[in-house]
């Protein structure tokens, strides 16, 4: 991966704890996610939250901290060994759904969840994991947003934090009438890759944003991000906003934009999260030609 920074930063902490805030709702897949969470919705045959859990322990991940909500047990439940059903697979030699459980729970990863009392943010959510994350450099994943490569985003990123010591965020370009979905990024060198963030703001009107580099779900976090959150009042939507926190911590220290490669499809909405079902779908090794075929019978019909 071609980082442009030649020498290792000194004294890095290895990263070892990853948080999940998935606190949100998920109001945009109601009725679906009135009982089940939005991250337990699957791509295929893995939910949101799985794919998000695999990338973090690619990436070095030990310890996993979801920070939820009310309704939000399924996750808890999701990588929590379930010895009966093991037992019943084993009984009847379907070993490869067998290896299939066994998988959601990866050997030596510990699960943690901590509660956020109430949605306040997603900046209110990263402050409510402080307690787990401790005094240590630290990712922050949202499953929402599911990024296909071939290297995963986290480590990516994980390369660019052993690089510069400093805190990462990923992004990627947008539209610009998009920007207002976003935090937006400027950069002191549009050319470099990672480069250092000058300036960052959370949804800007496309006229006023600084650039069309947008944040998405996946950052490289100093802990000096929980004193900044602390004193964060509440920004666009009347939320703690984890953009206005890293707007604090620029003033303090570099923080890095990263530019990952991969595909990210943004399954908060049903556009992004049916063009994933479609192009996962397709490239699954058992079923993807079918899948494939089967859609160009259908487009053929229309
Ligand atoms: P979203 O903006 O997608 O909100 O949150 P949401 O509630 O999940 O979904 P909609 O808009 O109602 O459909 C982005 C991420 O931040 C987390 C969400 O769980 C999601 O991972 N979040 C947001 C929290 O954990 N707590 C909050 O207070 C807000």
């Amino acid at each position: 991966m071609p980082i442009l920074l030649s020498q290792g930063a000194s004294n890095v902490k290895k990263i070892t704890t990853a948080v999940f805030p998935v606190a949100g709702r998920g109001t945009r897949f109601l009725p679906a996610t009135k009982a089940v969470p939005k991250e337990m919705l699957p791509i295929v045959d893995k939910p949101l939250v799985q794919y998000a859990v695999e990338e973090a322990v690619a990436a070095g991940a030990t310890k996993i901290v979801f920070v939820t909500g009310r309704y939000k047990r399924a996750i808890e439940d999701h990588f929590d060994n379930d010895f009966e059903l093991e037992r019943e697979l084993e009984q009847q030699g379907k070993d490869d759904l067998l290896e299939l459980l066994r998988e959601t729970v990866p050997p030596g990863v510990s699960f943690v969840s901590v509660r956020q009392p109430a949605p306040l943010g997603l900046g209110h959510a990263v402050l409510c994991a402080e307690g787990v994350v401790g005094d240590e450099p630290f990712f922050v994943h949202l499953p929402d947003d599911l990024i296909h490569g071939d290297v995963a985003c986290l480590e990516q990123m994980r390369q660019v934090y052993e690089t510069t010591g400093s805190s990462v965020i990923a992004t990627e370009p947008v539209p610009r009438e998009h920007t207002k979905r976003y935090g937006i990024v400027a950069l002191d060198d549009v050319t470099s890759n990672p480069a250092r963030i000058t300036q960052i703001v959370e949804k800007p009107k496309p006229e006023e944003a600084p650039s069309t580099q947008a944040v998405v779900g996946r950052y490289i976090l100093t802990p000096a991000i929980f004193d900044l959150l602390r004193t964060t009042g509440r920004g666009a939507g009347g939320e703690i906003q984890l953009t206005d926190a890293i707007a604090d911590l620029l003033g303090k220290e570099s923080v890095y934009s990263y530019s990952f490669k991969g595909t990210r499809y943004d399954c908060g909405n049903k556009l992004g999260f049916l063009r994933a079902t479609v192009e996962i779908g397709m490239a699954q090794p058992d079923i993807g030609e079918d899948f494939r075929e089967m859609l160009v019978g259908i487009l053929d019909k229309k």
